[in-house]
């Protein structure tokens, strides 16, 4: 399986197919199912595809977090190759991203980087497009593939490819969800296993919510209640927003589209949610 670790021998390669359907999916790394599901969606659209790997400093908020950050290469590369060996990894060190500095761009994120997710982690969207912008500069993808599960996320990237008419389809995808209901991430296996088993509720709640609440009051009620039952657990904050504006509403039923936000910090790890109010 073809692996690139500079800049320049992967816009070589690129040139080479010039003119097929290229398909990005930027990652960390510690890939999992949700990770797969990615680049199983862009096997099916894409002829030249790239997986990136790098963790990008200028995101973590707190040095801690990075170190801890988990790091899987040989089993990363074995599961893309289990996939298909014709997919290319892109592997860049940091000086090959950063050259210069360390440092993030600037962006207008129409404030979404203010809120939510944003206000515990000061400048984390900032490195996230920083990042993100230099990739496809690097590999000109007509197609990137993000999932739901880092709602906000997506939602920057989507306004910001808008806004500046990025030449890039942004393809969302469904979270992908352990058996308990818990929402795959990198970081879930630095919580121990009885905490791993009990964050299943978090769904749970979320898919209660949204079956029996009238309004975003009466989700917060739940889910604070629901939290009561489960001490180790630290509530950072819980949204319902207009999926289209992002902004916060409490009678959600009478909009088209809305989802219902949520984190929660658990063993010192940060775990994001969201369900769709609608569907
Ligand atoms: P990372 O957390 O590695 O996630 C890479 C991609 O996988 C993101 O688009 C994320 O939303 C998606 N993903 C993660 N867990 C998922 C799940 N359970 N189901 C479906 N998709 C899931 O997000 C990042 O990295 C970084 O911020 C990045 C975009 C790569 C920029 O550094």
């Amino acid at each position: 399986m073809p692996v690139f670790k500079t800049i320049l021998e992967t816009k070589k390669q690129r040139i080479k197919y010039n003119g097929s359907k290229c398909g990005l999916i930027p990652t960390m790394g510690s890939l999992h199912k949700g990770h797969l599901s990615l680049i199983k969606k862009s096997l099916k659209r894409d002829d030249d595809i790239w997986v990136s790997i790098f963790i990008n400093p200028t995101q973590f908020n707190c040095e801690k977090d990075l170190k801890k950050y988990p790091k899987n290469l040989d089993e990363d590369l074995e599961k893309i190759k289990s996939i298909s060996k014709k997919i290319n990894v892109f592997l860049p060190a940091e000086s090959e991203i950063y050259p210069k500095k360390i440092e993030s761009s600037k962006f207008n994120m129409n404030n979404l980087n203010n809120i939510f997710e944003g206000v515990d982690r000061p400048g984390h969207f900032e490195g996230v497009l920083t990042v993100v912008s230099k990739l496809f500069k690097i590999i000109n993808p007509d197609n990137a593939y993000f999932g739901e599960k880092d709602f906000q996320q997506l939602c920057i990237i989507k306004n910001w490819q808008k806004h500046n008419n990025i030449p890039v389809n942004i393809i969302a995808s469904p979270t992908i969800r352990e058996k308990n209901g818990l929402a795959m991430s990198s970081r879930n296996c630095l919580l121990s296993k009885s905490i791993r088993n009990e964050a299943g509720f978090i769904f749970k709640s979320l898919s209660e919510c949204k079956k029996i609440c009238r309004n975003g009051n009466e989700i917060k009620e739940k889910l604070l209640e629901d939290f009561n039952k489960h001490l180790a657990f630290k509530l950072n904050y819980v949204a319902c927003i207009d999926t289209n504006s992002f902004l916060e509403i409490n009678e959600f039923r009478k909009f088209k589209e809305s989802r219902l936000l949520i984190s929660a910090s658990v063993e010192g790890v940060r775990l994001i949610d969201n369900i769709a109010l609608n569907n």
